[in-house]
């Protein structure tokens, strides 16, 4: 390892093998990628320059359903390593000729790629992956199941903001029936000691959510007044396949982050959202673009954040290569 960053694997932290799943972290886990991405910031944000950390490893992106930020998110990330980046992409690769998951992840092993970071509609394609292969995997999303990174960016940006997250409040809204995002967030939170408390439509509730551990409010304008962060999901319009509200409008009326409602809130509360947004719907363009939204500072942090889950689990990984550890 180069001396540029701090080591973050001390003898008595356990390394991470994969990052597939909130779940198979404990508190000092995300507490080490979250210091880590901190150290990493200014060379995410580009106040500093590029550092050779993962000069000669190959990460690959396998992006099996569409992305855009989360993949130039992982691209970039990877690159400030200095690591070379394969793109992989359902369309125009031979998964959409037919070959098997498990072909694709031979293919990937054969050629000597040292990381997957993997996006796939399918929950649990991740980890099927692991199931192949030694080499560390990366869940970038999968189905309704997981998106750690996500979370974990989120939650380094509420700490950014807010220090300890130990007794926060933190409202999630909308979507919570086919939002991995929700179901990564909660556990991040809770590991770090947040207060949650979920508001959807009761239609976009899970079924299970009573196990979760968190609250849930029937009416946001009661949830807003003590919380610490509003956080806004995208309504999942492409995972629909029935009416789960009467239409747009009375779903931004009752559930949207609007200038009156957010309003209300504390002064120094934050508004976060994972994008793509759709303003109007689920938050307004003015509440978007207000002081107190915090998710182009999300989207920058989560470079951050990505570049440490990389480091985090190529440094404790065997390499194809004999290049510097
Ligand atoms: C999220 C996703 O894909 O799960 N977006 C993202 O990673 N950029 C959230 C969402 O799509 O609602």
């Amino acid at each position: 390892m180069t001396g540029t960053v701090r080591d973050a694997t001390a003898a008595t932290d356990r390394p991470l093998r994969d990052l597939i799943s909130i779940e198979d972290l404990d508190t000092d886990d995300v507490t080490r990628i979250l210091d880590t991405a901190e150290q990493l910031l200014p060379i995410a944000d580009r106040r500093r320059n590029s550092v050779p950390t993962l000069r000669g490893r190959v990460v690959c992106n396998l992006f099996l359903e569409d992305s855009t930020r989360t993949r130039l998110s992982f691209d970039l990330a990877a690159k400030r390593l200095s690591a070379e980046v394969i793109n992989f992409s359902a369309s125009g690769s031979s998964v959409s000729k037919g070959e098997s998951f498990k072909d694709t992840a031979l293919t990937l092993d054969a050629m000597g790629v040292d990381c997957v970071v993997v996006r796939s509609r399918s929950s649990g394609a991740p980890l099927q992956l692991a199931s192949y292969l030694d080499t560390p995997i990366l869940n970038a999303g999968d189905g309704w199941h997981q998106h750690p990174t996500q979370a974990l960016l989120d939650v380094f940006t509420m700490r950014r903001h807010l220090g300890d997250l130990t007794g926060r409040r933190v409202v999630i809204v909308g979507d919570v029936l086919h939002s991995r995002v929700a179901r990564s967030e909660v556990q991040a939170l809770r590991l770090l000691g947040a207060h949650v408390t979920l508001v959807a439509p009761p239609t976009l509730l899970p079924p299970a959510v009573a196990g979760w551990g968190v609250g849930v409010a029937d009416r946001l304008d009661d949830a807003l007044v003590d919380a610490d962060v509003v956080y806004a999901l995208r309504v999942q319009r492409e995972r629909m396949h029935r009416a789960f509200f009467p239409s747009s409008r009375e779903y931004a009326r009752l559930w949207g982050l609007t200038v009156d409602r957010v309003e209300r809130m504390r002064p120094d509360a934050l508004v976060m959202h994972p994008g793509p947004m759709n303003r109007g719907v689920e938050i307004t363009g003015d509440v978007a673009d207000s002081p107190r939204a915090v998710i182009t500072e999300q989207v920058t942090n989560g470079i951050a954040v990505r570049m440490a889950c990389l480091y985090l689990l190529l440094a404790g990984a065997a390499t194809h290569t004999e290049e510097p550890r």
